[in-house]
């Protein structure tokens, strides 16, 4: 082999070597830098489409985030019910609708016009529904913590404890 030839395939072999070491680092970067939205439903599409008319009927978009969207005329400070699914279960989402008092369980921070109100006078089928729709509405579980967080900071106004 000459001299020449020696240099131009240790050149090739230091540029395939760096391409490589590159290209592994940017597919690592993409990993990390979009992981996908975290939040799903195991609802059926039945189930899903009879809840949302339930869901605009009782007006929760005036007051609740879901799937990222809110009524922006009227934005309270309520929690989202993104996720909710993975922090409260069915029978404690039916017996919070039922309470006549939903504050004895969630006490407020906020004025009453803003608070959560009672949907114990609706029919139970209502209640029902959206109890198992809202706890299809899950998070993956690498940002369930995250989820925790925000819902707490959102009904205590203070800092999550870590
Ligand atoms: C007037 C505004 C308002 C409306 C309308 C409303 N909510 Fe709420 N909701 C709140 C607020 C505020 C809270 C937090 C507790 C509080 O401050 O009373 C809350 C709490 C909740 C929680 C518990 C959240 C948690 O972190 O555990 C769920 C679930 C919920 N609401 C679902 C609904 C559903 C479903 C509807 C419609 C049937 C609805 N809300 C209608 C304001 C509202």
């Amino acid at each position: 082999m000459k001299k020449g030839e020696k240099g131009v395939l240790i050149g090739i072999a230091a540029f395939v070597l760096v391409a490589m070491v590159v290209k592994g680092w940017m597919v690592s970067q993409e990993k990390e830098e979009d992981p996908g939205i975290p939040f799903y439903s195991t609802a059926s599409s039945e189930l899903a489409s009879k809840a949302s008319v339930l869901y605009r009927k009782y007006n929760c978009r005036d007051c609740h985030m879901l799937w990222g969207l809110r009524n922006i005329m009227q934005a309270v400070p309520a929690p989202s019910l993104d996720g909710m699914g993975s922090l409260r279960d069915e029978e404690w989402l039916y017996n919070y609708f039922s309470a006549k008092d939903p504050q004895s369980i969630i006490p407020s921070r906020l004025k009453q016009r803003f608070q959560m109100p009672s949907f114990a006078d609706i029919p139970e089928a209502d209640r029902r529904m959206l109890a198992s729709y809202i706890a299809s509405l899950k998070v993956e579980d690498w940002y369930l913590e995250e989820t925790k967080k925000t819902a707490y900071e959102k009904l205590t106004g203070k800092e999550y404890p870590q």
